[in-house]
């Protein structure tokens, strides 16, 4: 079954702790403090280096980037960017996209990126009508990977030493989550 149409307009989601919405030039602090995080670059293999000014463009430009949807973790009723997390590589013909996930040091372990994911994969499967949702994950973070294979995501294999880690090589584990997977699962937390 083909996918359906996305709205131009970048979704907001409510959930029960966190609140979804597109990213904007307001969130150019709190995004340049993640991605200049050396334990966050290291577990996630970023190597590339902004400057302020492109991060500044970036934010300002997310909201109009046609096959992504790039959306700030907030909560408690604060408007304030936590984190973010972003569906990728949106492919309306292969009913697929690519998903990525990051929070600020101080937002983890609340349980925010859980339910990030889930409302993320809710829109994904039910809102636009995807049937896969993948990542990557690195293999010297098995938190996050739990944190993946909690929600559903299956291990399909690995690009090997894809990654370099200090002086050593790191893996690349692949991950994805069907529609069915999906709705199998939320069927049974009913
Ligand atoms: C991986 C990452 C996205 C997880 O996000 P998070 O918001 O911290 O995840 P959660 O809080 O939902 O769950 C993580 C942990 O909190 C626990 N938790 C869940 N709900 C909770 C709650 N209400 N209160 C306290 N802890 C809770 C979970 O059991 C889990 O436990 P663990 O520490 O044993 O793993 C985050 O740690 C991060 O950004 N890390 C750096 C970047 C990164 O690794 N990104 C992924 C790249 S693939």
């Amino acid at each position: 079954m083909a996918a359906r149409r996305r709205p131009a307009e970048k979704p907001t989601l409510e959930g029960e702790l966190v609140r979804l919405r597109p990213i904007g030039p307001a969130d150019a602090d709190s995004m340049w403090e993640l991605v200049t995080d050396p334990h966050t670059r290291r577990v996630t293999g970023v190597t590339a280096t902004y400057t302020r000014e492109q991060v500044d463009r970036w934010c300002a430009d997310a909201a109009k980037a046609p096959d992504r949807i790039d959306l700030a973790v907030t909560a408690s009723g604060s408007d304030e960017y936590l984190g973010e997390i972003v569906l990728t590589d949106l492919d309306e013909v292969h009913g697929s996209a690519n998903l990525r996930l990051s929070m600020r040091p101080a937002a983890r372990g609340r349980g925010y990126g859980t339910e990030a994911i889930e409302l993320v994969l809710s829109l994904a499967f039910e809102g636009y009508g995807l049937h896969r949702v993948g990542l990557e994950v690195l293999a010297i973070n098995p938190r996050a990977q739990a944190l993946y294979e909690g929600v559903g995501f299956v291990v399909e294999g690995r690009r090997r030493e894809a990654y370099r880690d200090g002086d050593r090589w790191c893996d690349a584990v692949l991950m994805a989550i069907l529609d069915d997977e999906f709705r199998a699962r939320a069927g049974s937390t009913d």
